[in-house]
């Protein structure tokens, strides 16, 4: 069968990471007989240098001609200067609402052969951790009103938090599905800060609504500046994490390093009618170490593996992936950042080549 996918290489460690996923797909191609034909297309600073712009129409259009997008990172130092609706970031961003893809799902696992990449104490992570921060991600504050105005003090600027009811709904709906279909503890812990924000009265009100819908799942409530803690103290009374989009963002990286570095947390950006998800690492462009063949491409193979099993429903084809990821940690390889102090590592070519080798029908 052929499967269209195009692919984003961004900026930064972007197109590293993006062509080691790209070589486990072709093989993943030839070991399933299927085609998965990839378009590349720009986004980010690399379309602003060409283009002039983050997201050219040309990319929206090719990625919604597809089955599904993966996507590097995007954003550097180089265009940090440009005004906010011209940075590469506003280009993820715009794609991400153009497709409406408001489900996003970033699944924390700690590997067993990464227990000692994880920096909190061993009983802490006794039995591995399996968490899902499922993040709203086309509303609140990264798309409210925003701006600049005189004030009475001086020039001053704001960003609006904004949630409608609708939103809250079918993002709440996604997270109680996921928890009834993951088959763990079956428990959603909406995370929010309805103490003091007004749309998280609101987010919390639709959340129990919602909730009536899931008598076979629990609903715990819980402030993110305590989710924030609690992810350190206990993260194993974690199973489904439903949360706003910036609090999601923040969370999403803690969680990350629990499970030993951001450099293996994937992730699948998901609409509900129609269009194509956007899969990507949770990390960004790490310019700090860009073109030094040390990043870790894992978390954009893994994101390979939620598209076989979203977009395309190959659960086989997902799960030889992550079998080859687990066999290649188990038999010790490591990138710098998943590595112990003094640990002998392996570059960003070289890990894709072991887990492509460690690819088996
Ligand atoms: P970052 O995630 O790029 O890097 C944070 C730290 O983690 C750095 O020290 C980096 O070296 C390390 N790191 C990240 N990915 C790694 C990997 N695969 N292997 C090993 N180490 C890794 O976050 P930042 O430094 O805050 O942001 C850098 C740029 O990336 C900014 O322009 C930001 O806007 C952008 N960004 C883009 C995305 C995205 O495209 N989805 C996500 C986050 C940040
Ligand atoms: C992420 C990133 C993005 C976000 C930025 C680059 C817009 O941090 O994907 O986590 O905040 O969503
Ligand atoms: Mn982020």
């Amino acid at each position: 069968m052929k499967y269209k996918i195009a692919v984003i290489p961004g900026d930064g460690i972007g197109p590293e990471i993006t062509t080691q996923a790209e070589l486990v797909l072709a093989r993943l191609g030839e070991l399933f007989g299927h085609e998965f034909a990839t378009t590349h297309v720009l986004a980010g600073g690399a379309a602003i240098d060409v283009f002039g712009e983050p997201l050219p129409d040309q990319t929206i259009e090719i990625a919604k001609e597809s089955d599904a997008v993966l996507l590097g990172a995007v954003g550097g130092p180089k265009w940090d200067g440009m005004p906010g609706h011209l940075r590469p970031e506003a280009g993820l961003l715009k794609l991400r609402k153009s497709l409406n893809l408001y489900a996003n799902l970033r699944p924390a696992i700690l590997y067993d052969a990464l227990k000692e990449a994880c920096p909190l104490r061993a009983d802490l992570v006794e039995g591995g951790l399996d968490i899902l921060v499922m993040r709203e991600l086309t509303g609140g504050i990264y798309f409210g009103e925003k701006g600049r105005r005189e004030g009475p003090n001086g020039p001053e600027a704001y960003d609006v938090e904004c949630y409608s009811e609708m939103e809250v709904e079918r993002i709440a709906r996604a997270a109680f599905e996921a928890a009834r279909n993951r088959g763990r503890d079956k428990k959603v812990t909406s995370v929010d800060k309805n103490n003091v924000l007004e749309s998280s009265r609101l987010w919390r009100e639709v959340v129990i609504r919602v909730a009536a819908e899931y008598p076979d799942i629990t609903l715990e409530h819980m402030f993110v500046d305590n989710a924030a803690m609690q992810l350190v103290r206990a993260p194993k009374q974690f199973d489904v994490i439903l949360t706003s989009n910036i609090f999601g963002d923040i969370l999403s990286d803690e969680a990350s390093m629990v499970t030993g570095s951001i450099g293996m947390l994937p992730s699948a950006s998901l609409s509900s009618a129609g269009m194509p998800g956007v899969y990507e690492p949770i990390h960004g462009s790490a310019p700090d170490i860009a073109g030094k063949d040390v990043a870790n491409p894992i978390a954009t193979i893994l994101s390979l593996s939620m598209m076989m099993r979203h977009a395309f429903g190959l659960e086989s084809e997902a799960a030889t992936i992550d079998q080859a990821v687990k066999e290649v940690l188990e038999a010790g390889w490591r990138t710098g950042d998943i590595a112990k102090p003094g640990e002998r590592t392996i570059g960003t070519k070289e890990m894709g080549r072991r887990i492509i080798d460690a690819l088996k029908r």
